[in-house]
């Protein structure tokens, strides 16, 4: 009997760095530090090498690195802000948190917001877009800023998939007015809970964003204006200083597990591989595949004990809280035939063998 191979498996990437991590624990249990200090301060610099970015602020998670981006750019009720179709519900919740209309674009074949549609898509409403790293690959930032600059038209990058992902040397996050990428514990790099970033190069946003995240005060009682209680966990981001050192080992597996699935799938007829996801403008978070047949190979993989996920089964702009708008035929072509196999940086290569012999019988019995 084949032993089974789960999604994801959070605990084992643990069991390596337990010790370290409970020490740390233990540490700020003793210090009784649980808001701020020298562990969030570390995180700072830590990200603010890696990434290159002049200007980093640790928050609660991702979905507040958006609303917060937004409110630090002043966009609120009368104004537009272009969403691409599909994307986890964040990137559009926090448009509809702050009053703004979302206006939703669909996407190109990768799952990434269509650019040319994005242009047709602006009005003299517009003052924002928010492009998705989908699956840790990057929009093609360049050509999206030839439009939204000569327009006056602000950027928020949308990283919380792409941590770790770079083009042409520049971080993903680095590019757009403000960046914002999530910490949650399935990311390539995931709190023991929940927990975000910001970024800019912008020192004026960047200290709006530090007002917004901590009830608009820069000195104790002294609040200057309206905001609200973004900051990260003292204890969150002494886990991720500790996770961080697995960091670039973990990427380097990533991406050699991903050129393991190519090698078995690129080939196999009826199979539609991620494209690039080998470049370092891809961070390697979510090996897709796009099927017909997505909904049986999912049924199949389960019955063998293997673990897959869809991201999404649904366009946002179809759900119900967005009110169930229809056209975006790119988007629901994705959400019925993309499927992500398992990739972590604790997956053995057998286990990717074996979950490539699955699909290939699978398609071998259906095709012939
Ligand atoms: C594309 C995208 N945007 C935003 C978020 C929100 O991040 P968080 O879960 O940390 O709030 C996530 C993560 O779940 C995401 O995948």
């Amino acid at each position: 009997m084949n032993r089974s191979i789960p999604f994801l498996e959070l605990a084992p990437m643990h069991a390596d760095l337990a010790d370290e991590l409970k020490a740390k624990f233990a540490k700020l249990l003793e210090k009784g530090l649980f808001s701020g200090g020298e562990e969030v301060e570390a995180l700072e610099v830590t990200m603010q090498e890696f990434l290159g970015i002049s200007h980093v602020i640790p928050c609660a998670n991702g979905t507040d690195a958006l609303e917060l981006a937004l409110r630090a750019l002043e966009i609120g009720p009368g104004d537009e802000v272009i969403v691409p179709a599909l994307t986890w519900v964040s990137t559009a919740e926090v448009v509809k948190m702050v009053g703004a209309e979302v206006v939703f674009c669909d996407v190109d074949t990768d799952g990434l917001i269509d650019i040319k549609q994005m242009e047709n898509l602006i009005s003299p409403s517009t003052k924002a877009v928010i492009p998705v790293h989908l699956y840790g690959k990057m929009v093609e930032m360049n050509q999206l800023l030839r439009i939204t600059r000569s327009m006056g038209i602000k950027v928020i990058e949308d990283a919380a998939q792409a941590f770790g992902a770079f083009q042409q040397g520049k971080s993903a996050g680095a590019l757009g007015e403000i960046g914002c990428f999530s910490f949650y514990p399935t990311k390539n790099l995931g709190a023991l809970g929940e927990a975000g970033l910001l970024s800019t190069q912008d020192p004026l946003l960047e200290e709006r964003l530090r007002l917004l995240l901590n009830h608009g005060q820069a000195q104790r009682d002294r609040h200057e204006i309206i905001g609200r209680n973004s900051r990260i966990d003292t204890l969150q981001a002494a886990f991720l200083n500790v996770k961080f050192s697995c960091f670039k080992a973990w990427q380097q597996k990533r991406k050699a597990l991903a050129k393991l699935y190519l090698d078995h799938l690129q080939h196999l007829k009826g199979v539609v591989v991620p494209s690039s996801i080998l470049q370092s403008a891809h961070n390697a978070h979510l090996f897709t595949i796009q099927t017909d047949e997505r909904d049986a190979l999912k049924a199949y993989l389960g019955e063998k004990g293997i673990g897959t996920a869809v991201h999404y089964p649904l366009p946002v702009p179809v759900m119900q809280a967005f009110g169930g708008e229809k056209d975006f035929p790119v988007a629901s072509k994705l959400s019925i035939s993309t499927l992500s196999l398992p990739l972590h940086p604790y997956l053995r290569e057998d286990e990717v063998r074996r979950v490539c012999e699955e699909i290939q019988l699978f398609f071998s019995a259906r095709l012939g």
